[in-house]
């Protein structure tokens, strides 16, 4: 044997070996023979659908599949396959004893010197394990924010019978503590809704409402909601918009984003300085909003964690803003939702500005 033979031989022993050992499943499968059976798989494979080598080799790996076909992982893979396209996903499958897993699967394309397809190998990763812990996560968040939703919001409106006198006189010792509690319920109402949002979001089931509204409209009446907020922290507001054009958007969920970035902005300002909310037009079809303050600004290592969920720069800036952490990332969500962007600019020391953009209602984008 010369020395070139041997070292291709150690070479295909070290890649036996190799895929032996690993953690995940791996099969390889020949698309030149009929319905694209199985050739290969390792002992991993097994061990985790716990087949035997005899009961798979020779058969298409559907084998692992049950009734609930109608997944769209499955289409998806079908198409990789007729294109010829690597792909990554996850889908249900089901062990020989019928047991229920979560596969999180990548089937990549094995193409020989000439570009012809030869093989395809599946490298299958049982996560089953994690979409348990991600369930009962999402289970716990919705029964806590229910759970205390209805109670909070019973306080809270009898905290307010209290403040706003109907209830009767009360001395100015009793009201300094009423306002205080209902100060704090409604962070509390405001936190369970966050979370409600982000849960909704983040399973996909969020719908969208929309309705034409100016840039002015918008920034008139989120101005008109602060108010009050920037009135404590002695920061002046000031409008500024350069553009009429429509937009089609959901009002109430715009809004939200607007504000949420303005009441940030006015957190962060020092006393007597300018939060600047303006609306432009931006090449033909976008209008971007932006939030402009004085404050101290954002060192550019921690821009890109802002729009993370519970990302908060460091914890004594979430108690001073007094936020869930959840804002920034829901904002972006709902931004992009619209099919629009956000973003920031900052210079540390001179303030940051935050923005949004929206595709005007006339937009092409839209038709
Ligand atoms: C290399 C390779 C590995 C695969 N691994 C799995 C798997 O682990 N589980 C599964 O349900 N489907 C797997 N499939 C997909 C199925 O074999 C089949 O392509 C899919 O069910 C869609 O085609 P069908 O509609 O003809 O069943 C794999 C496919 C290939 C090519």
């Amino acid at each position: 044997m010369d020395s070139n033979c041997a070292g291709k031989n150690e070479q295909l022993l070290l890649f036996k070996r190799a895929v032996e050992s690993v953690r995940n499943g791996i099969c390889i499968t020949n698309p030149r023979l009929p319905d694209n059976p199985i050739v290969y798989v390792n002992d991993a494979f097994l061990e985790m659908t716990t087949y035997q080598r005899h009961q798979v080799v020779g058969r298409n790996c559907r084998f692992l599949q049950r009734d609930d076909r109608d997944q769209i992982a499955i289409e998806n893979i079908r198409e990789a396959i007729r294109t010829e396209q690597p792909i990554t996903t996850i889908l249900r499958n089901y062990r020989r004893d019928g047991s229920i897993f979560w596969n999180e699967l990548t089937v990549s394309p094995v193409h020989d010197e000439n570009g012809t397809l030869i093989n395809f190998v599946g490298v299958q990763n049982d996560i089953s394990a994690r979409k348990e812990a991600e369930k009962r996560v999402s289970e716990f968040y919705s029964v806590i924010s229910h759970e205390l939703r209805t109670p909070l919001s019973s306080i809270n409106g009898a905290l307010s019978v209290i403040a706003d006198g109907s209830a009767g006189k009360v001395n100015a010792q009793v009201m300094r503590m009423v306002s205080i509690a209902l100060e704090n319920s409604e962070r509390l109402i405001r936190l369970i809704s966050d979370i409600l949002d982000w849960k909704k979001i983040e399973s996909g089931k969020f719908k969208l409402n929309t309705s034409n509204i100016s840039p002015e409209q918008l920034i008139d009446s989120v101005i008109a909601a602060v108010k009050p907020l920037a009135c404590s922290a002695q920061v002046n507001l000031k409008k500024e918009v350069s553009t009429a054009a429509e937009l089609s958007v959901d009002v109430d969920r715009t809004m939200q984003v607007l504000t949420n970035l303005v009441d940030n902005a006015i957190k962060f300002s020092p006393v007597k300085s300018t939060v600047t909310v303006s609306a432009e037009l931006r090449g033909l079809d976008t209008v971007r909003f932006s939030v402009a303050d004085q404050g101290e600004g954002i060192a550019p290592d921690q821009l890109d964690k802002l729009f993370k969920v519970f990302q908060q720069l460091d914890s004594s800036d979430s108690r001073k803003a007094g936020g869930t952490g959840l804002g920034l990332s829901i904002s972006r969500s709902l931004v992009e939702l619209h099919g629009g962007q956000i973003g920031v600019d900052s210079v540390v020391g001179k303030g940051s500005t935050f923005w949004f953009e929206f595709y005007t209602a006339n937009s092409k984008v839209h038709s």
